[in-house]
């Protein structure tokens, strides 16, 4: 794993904030948001210099309840210049409603693990890349195309998942034709050390590839994951505001990694995010209005690190 580096030996590298707590964080909601509250707050993301914001899933409203109204969200939102909309799709059916509402990315989804395929899709993932390579036909190039692999770095009901797995079926996906990959931490199981493996291995095979890293913060280790993913050179990051997220069919599983928190890392370390995280600490103050529940996010709590006090009267020596 390579060491850290100051500023002046990295220069301002780019990293890509991509933002999905409108889709990985309102589907764990007991409440149902209202499609309005939710375009408004997507339209207020979109203004915060995110590379990319994940608006919703075209799932079975029976399975997710909370993004029924998947298609009136992608709709009715003002699509900013430079910012990409994509939406999680599981099957064909939902790669058919995705389309019909423009939008610029499709993002599939499946487990590296069986089990957890089948508890969330109710495919096996045999199944579910004979999906994708229909999808793909389908798609024809209407929208991009990214693969989400769930439980990469460990399943809550199958345990490790061997490297070679990962990579086999990371092949499968560069064999159908996708123009990005997610490694997905379903269920906060990785740890940094695994992370610099998993993401070198890949990188030095695929370097071209678009690799994004997606965690989640369920032991406490988002962010020394995400640390060790860009020091592995993944440059793609998804994470969500205020720290809400989960995925419903994995038990035990908790939010992503905090966009806000994330932002203020990396821009402290003087990596350039593109992100204006006073504009997303001013929208992360609205969310447990819109959730009616505390968040999990620090930053928004504490204020950045540049934030200064007045020093106490008659203490000073
Ligand atoms: N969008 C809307 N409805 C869909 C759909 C889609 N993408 N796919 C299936 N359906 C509907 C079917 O029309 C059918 O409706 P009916 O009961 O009114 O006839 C019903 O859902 C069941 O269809 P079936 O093909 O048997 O699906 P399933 O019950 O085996 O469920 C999935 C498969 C993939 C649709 C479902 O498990 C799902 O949506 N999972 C999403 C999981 C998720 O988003 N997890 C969190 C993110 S990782
Ligand atoms: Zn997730």
């Amino acid at each position: 794993m390579n060491v850290i580096t100051s500023t002046q030996d990295r220069g301002k590298q780019r990293l890509y904030i991509q933002e999905v707590s409108v889709r990985d964080g309102f589907q764990m909601e007991p409440i149902f948001i209202p499609t309005d509250r939710k375009v408004e707050f997507i339209n207020g993301l979109s203004r915060t210099g995110v590379a990319k914001i994940e608006v919703t899933s075209f799932t079975s409203p029976k399975a997710i309840p909370a993004l029924a109204d998947a298609e009136a969200v992608m709709c009715r939102i003002e699509r900013a210049p430079g910012v990409e909309y994509a939406a999680l799709v599981p099957n064909l059916r939902g790669c058919e409603r995705a389309l019909s509402c423009g939008v610029d990315e499709i993002n599939l989804v499946m487990s590296a693990s069986e089990s957890h395929n089948m508890a969330n899709l109710r495919m096996t993932p045999m199944q579910s890349l004979d999906q994708f390579a229909q999808i793909v036909k389908l798609v024809d190039g209407q929208a991009r195309l990214n693969a989400s692999l769930s439980t990469t770095f460990g399943c809550p009901f199958d345990g490790d998942i061997p490297l070679p797995h990962v990579l086999d079926t990371v092949a499968r996906f560069v064999d159908i034709g996708v123009d990005g990959i997610t490694l997905c931490d379903t269920t906060g199981m990785a740890n940094p050390a695994q992370v610099a493996r998993v993401c070198e291995a890949v990188k030095e095979r695929w370097p071209a590839m678009a690799f994004t890293a997606h965690f989640h913060n369920t032991r406490g280790m988002g962010l020394a994951n995400a640390l060790a993913a860009v020091q592995s050179g993944i440059d793609r990051f998804d994470a969500s505001l205020g720290g809400l997220g989960g995925c419903p069919f994995a038990p035990g599983a908790s939010g992503n990694v905090c966009t806000e928190d994330m932002v203020h890392m990396f821009n402290a370390m003087g990596y350039d995010t593109g992100v204006d995280l006073d504009a997303l600490l001013a929208l992360a103050g609205e969310l447990p209005q819109i959730v009616q529940h505390d968040i999990p996010g620090q930053v928004v709590k504490a204020g950045p690190s540049t934030r200064r006090y007045p020093v106490p009267a008659g203490k000073v020596a």
